[in-house]
C-alpha cells in the first residue's frame, strides 16, 4: 500500500487515491504481491532541498526514488528472496522505499506535454515505483524495459499517454513479455501483448510443458489474460519473438478470431528489430467464429 503524505498545496483531490492505484498496478504488472512505500508531495523548494541532500544535485527536479531494497540482479520479481527480507510479518507487505514528487514541475510537465496533472502524477508515481521495483534506465535495454513498464502500468488505469497505443509501444510490450517465456525444450522465446478496445493492455509469453502438446503459445496467453479480466474486444495483437519473426500459428489465430474486432491489427517482428503491421483479417481470411453459431435452426 503507497502511503501519500500532500505536503504541498496544488494536488489534485484524489491524487493520494490515484497514485496508490498505480502502485498497485505497478506491483501487479512486475507479478508480486502488493508492497509498501511512501510516497511524499512536496514542492520545488523542497526538491531541491531534498535532490542537493540526497544527490548533491542543487536544483529542483520532478521525482525522486529511494529504493529500500537491494536486488542482487534482474528486478523484483527475479529476487523473492530480498523481497521477504524486508516483509513485515504482521502485514505481510513488503517495505520497498520512498519516493518525493514536486507538484510544481508536475504541473508544468503537463502542460508541456497537453495532458492532464492526473496523468503526470500517474507517469511519475509509475516511474519511482518501478525504481523501487529494481528498474533503472541507465543503459538502452533498461531504459526500454522500464518504458515499457510504465506504459504497461498506466494503460491499466487509462492513465496512457496514448489511447489509441502506437503499434512501436505495443510491440515493446510484447518484447518486454518475452524475456518472461518458458521455452526450455524449444528454446523458441516468444512474447504477446493484446490492446483491448478500453485502452488496457493485456501481455503473455509461451509456457511450454514437459508433455509438449500441454505448452501454450504468448499470443493465447495474452488473449486469455485480457479475457480473464473482462476485455472482449482486441483492436491489436503484438508478436515478438527472439530469434525470428514468428507469425501465429493455426490455433492462435483461431482464439484471436474469436475476439478480434473487424479491423484489428496484428504487428509481427523479431524482438529488437522491426516490425510489421497487416490486418489480422488477412492473415485468417473466410475465417468460421462466433458468426457462424447465430443460426437457431429457424430456416
Ligand atoms: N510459439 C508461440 O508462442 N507463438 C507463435 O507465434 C509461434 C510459436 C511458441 C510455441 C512453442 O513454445 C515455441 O514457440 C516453439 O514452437
Amino acid at each position: 500500500m503507497l502511503e501519500v503524505v500532500v505536503e504541498a498545496g496544488g494536488a489534485p483531490e484524489d491524487a493520494a487515491e490515484l497514485m496508490r492505484g498505480v502502485a498497485l498496478a505497478a506491483c501487479r504488472a512486475e507479478g508480486v504481491p502488493e508492497a509498501d512505500a511512501c510516497a511524499r508531495i512536496v514542492n520545488d523548494h523542497e526538491m531541491r532541498r531534498l535532490n542537493a541532500a540526497s544527490r548533491g544535485v542543487d536544483r529542483a527536479t520532478d521525482v525522486l526514488s529511494f529504493p529500500m531494497v537491494k536486488y542482487p540482479s534482474g528486478t523484483a520479481r527475479d529476487n523473492a528472496r530480498a523481497l521477504a527480507r524486508e516483509t513485515d510479518p504482521e502485514t505481510g507487505r513488503a517495505y520497498i522505499g520512498d519516493i518525493a514528487i514536486s507538484i510544481d514541475r508536475a504541473r508544468a510537465q503537463a502542460a508541456e506535454y497537453g495532458h492532464a496533472l492526473e496523468r503526470e502524477l500517474g507517469f511519475l508515481t509509475a516511474h519511482a515505483m518501478l525504481h523501487l521495483l529494481g528498474y533503472d534506465h541507465e543503459r538502452d535495454a533498461d531504459e526500454r524495459a522500464m518504458r515499457a513498464m510504465e506504459e504497461n502500468v498506466l494503460s491499466q488505469l487509462n492513465l496512457s499517454r496514448d489511447r489509441d497505443m502506437s503499434d512501436d509501444a505495443l510491440f515493446a510490450l510484447a518484447a518486454e513479455a518475452m524475456e518472461s517465456a518458458y521455452a526450455p525444450y524449444s528454446g523458441f522465446k516468444v512474447g504477446a501483448c493484446v490492446l483491448a478496445a478500453d485502452g488496457r493492455t493485456f501481455a503473455g509469453c509461451n509456457v511450454e510443458n514437459a508433455s509438449y502438446g500441454a505448452s501454450i503459445c504468448a499470443e493465447r496467453s495474452a488473449v486469455v489474460r485480457a479475457v480473464s479480466e473482462g476485455a472482449r474486444e482486441i483492436v491489436a495483437i503484438a508478436v515478438a519473438a527472439e530469434r525470428t519473426a514468428a507469425w501465429p500459428c493455426g490455433a492462435c489465430r483461431q482464439v484471436i478470431n474469436e475476439f478480434a474486432s473487424p479491423d484489428a491489427r496484428l504487428i509481427v517482428g523479431r524482438a529488437n528489430g522491426p516490425c510489421e503491421t497487416v490486418p489480422f483479417k488477412e492473415i485468417f481470411p473466410r475465417s468460421f467464429g462466433p458468426k457462424d453459431l447465430t443460426y437457431r435452426g429457424e430456416e
